[in-house]
């Protein structure tokens, strides 16, 4: 299974999130209810030099959808943040269906599966890291890494092969490992946002940051 870039629809890894999968399937009929894959620009893989790692789709959001934040309330403030900054056009309603496209940026997730209450325990984020590692591998032009939140952060320093003590989570941190720049933020949901614990303003001072990151490296990208 790990082999996979992408879990299969019925990926069993974690009987807790299996089951709560199953449950799902049989409340929501008509909802994507599965594993929600790496969202990617239409220019593929290539074009690819910005991943975004949030933590795990939302039930009613991007469990409904089947695209990474669609739906979501977080995805109300990191869509229109990235159309900011030119890394997203077209229309963003919520839905699979809109007109939104990534430009040269892709989105996925910690975890693949909605978890129960939105949290995932350690063992699911666990089993779900070599998808992380495979989606993160696929990119041969990846630069620099966006996490969305501690457990988004904790996982791509493992992913990466580094220890937490050495690349602590700090909101607008940013970490040189050998390719990659890695900047962390505080998670754009709804509770973060209406605590004000992240404001808009602080969450474009983490992309105005990866931005630059993006410009001193030479793009490989033709
Ligand atoms: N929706 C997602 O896809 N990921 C998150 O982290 C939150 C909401």
């Amino acid at each position: 299974m790990p082999e996979l870039i992408d879990p299969g629809r019925d990926c069993p890894l974690c009987p807790r999130l299996t089951e709560f999968r199953t449950v799902n399937q049989e409340i929501y009929s008509g909802w994507h209810n599965a594993p929600v894959d790496t969202w990617v620009t239409p220019k593929g893989d290539h074009a690819v030099e910005l991943l975004i790692v949030g933590l795990a789709p939302g039930l009613k959001g991007a469990n409904k959808t089947g695209r990474p934040f669609t739906g979501d309330f977080a995805g109300d403030l990191l869509y229109e943040t990235l159309q900011k900054f030119d890394l997203a056009e077209g229309s963003y309603e919520g839905h699979e269906g809109d007109t939104l496209t990534l430009n040269n940026c892709a989105i996925t997730n910690a975890v693949r599966c909605v978890p129960p209450q939105n949290k995932p325990t350690s063992h699911e984020i666990n089993q779900c890291r070599p998808f992380l590692k495979n989606t993160i591998d696929r990119f041969e032009n990846l630069r620099a890494i966006i996490s969305l939140g501690k457990i988004s952060h904790d996982s791509v320093v493992r992913t990466l092969g580094h220890k937490l003590s050495a690349y602590p989570f700090k909101h607008n941190s940013n970490y040189e490992f050998e390719t990659i720049v890695l900047h962390s933020s505080y998670h754009c949901s709804r509770y973060n946002t209406n605590t004000r614990r992240l404001t808009p303003e602080m969450f474009e001072n983490v992309f105005e940051t990866t931005l630059k990151t993006l410009r001193n490296v030479k793009s490989c990208v033709s």
